[in-house]
């Protein structure tokens, strides 16, 4: 099977697919006044998504990350999984999640095929994760995530965005939570979108920042994999858990990319920050159209840039990541 590369000699084997742009929380750096639907928003269907991602791995897609919005508010979440599982070539089927269905619904995801579970999670404070999430779950979200523990996954990760005043001082505690646990934290650098300049003036941190105090006690850099996501991830022979930074100021961010994302609505984006998308949709409506579709994308992929314009405060056409899944 072919395998995609780029003006710039990145290949493409992650694709990130947001299955909806609705979202149960209402993330003060994402979507502080809740989700609110524009007219009647209609997303992929189970049928467009089989058809999508078996485009996808014509072209060399071997790892898929479901996001949104909140994938697991989509009824058929489990129908998906097992859909794209079922997809020859497609290796690795991860999920990212808000985290509060988990306890309810994560058994089945995995029996569908699901292989690894990412979870978003700001603050180990219940009251701070009320603050910033909007709601008081975090008993769930945690629950949730010592159940999929138990369930065999390749990797459980949490994500937590840094937030300068609201969660920057809470590496001790995330050290004393990795010490004996098998877990993965991201910490992820505040990223500037259409909608959240006075936030991200008020509460941007830098990541370099908390790296520096990672490797002054004792952190090591972990080699990274080919597939693998932008986090610089860290180690210590001390502790169980792994600490990953995701710095997407930093310069090397964009050389490392290796990936696409596609919208909800089933358009193609070569950049998060990007300026346009590309209808993909068109090419899902029948089997017929597989090989129009394999070579839509790989013929795309000329277009995309080596990197975003955020330094330039160019954040594209991304109103909030909620629209594009992070
Ligand atoms: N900057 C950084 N991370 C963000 N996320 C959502 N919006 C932003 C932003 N502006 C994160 C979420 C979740 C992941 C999907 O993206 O917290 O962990
Ligand atoms: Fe929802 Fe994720 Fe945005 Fe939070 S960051 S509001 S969980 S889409």
């Amino acid at each position: 099977m072919a395998t995609l590369v780029d003006g710039f000699g990145r290949t493409f084997p992650y694709l990130r697919l947001s299955l909806t742009e609705a979202c149960n929380f209402r993330c003060s750096y994402c979507l502080p006044d809740g989700y609110r639907a524009d007219g009647r928003p209609t997303f992929l269907t189970l049928e467009e998504v089989r058809r999508l991602v078996r485009g996808f791995a014509a072209v060399g897609m071997r790892k898929i990350r479901l996001t949104g919005g909140e994938p697991s508010l989509r009824k058929d979440l489990p129908s998906i999984i097992a859909a794209v599982s079922a997809t020859p070539g497609v290796q690795k089927i991860a999920l990212t999640t808000n985290g509060c269905l988990l306890p309810r619904h994560v058994r089945l995801w995995r029996e569908a095929g699901l292989t690894a579970l990412n979870v978003s999670l700001d603050s180990l404070q219940p009251a701070r994760f009320a603050a910033i999430t909007g709601h008081d779950r975090f008993d769930e979200v945690m629950e949730g995530v010592e159940i999929a523990q138990g369930l065999g996954f390749a990797a459980v990760k949490l994500n937590a965005v840094l937030l300068r005043g609201l969660n920057d001082d809470e590496l001790p505690a995330w050290m004393d939570f990795l010490r004996d646990r098998d877990v993965a934290i991201r910490f992820i650098e505040l990223m500037r979108t259409g909608t959240n300049l006075a936030y991200f003036e008020r509460h941007h941190y830098r990541a370099e920042a908390l790296e520096q105090q990672l490797i002054d006690t004792g952190w090591m850099l972990r080699p990274r994999a080919p597939d693998a996501g932008p986090a610089r991830e860290y180690a210590h022979p001390d502790y169980r858990g792994r600490i990953g930074i995701i710095a997407p100021y930093s310069k090397d961010f964009c050389a490392g990319c290796n990936r696409l994302r596609v919208t909800a609505r089933g358009d193609l984006r070569l950049c998060l920050f990007g300026d346009f998308g590309i209808p993909l949709r068109p090419l899902l409506q029948s089997d017929d159209d597989h090989e129009a579709l394999a070579a839509r994308i790989a013929s795309q992929l000329g277009l995309k840039a080596a990197g975003h314009g955020l330094h330039q405060g160019n954040t594209g056409i991304t109103p909030h990541l909620a629209s594009i899944g992070g």
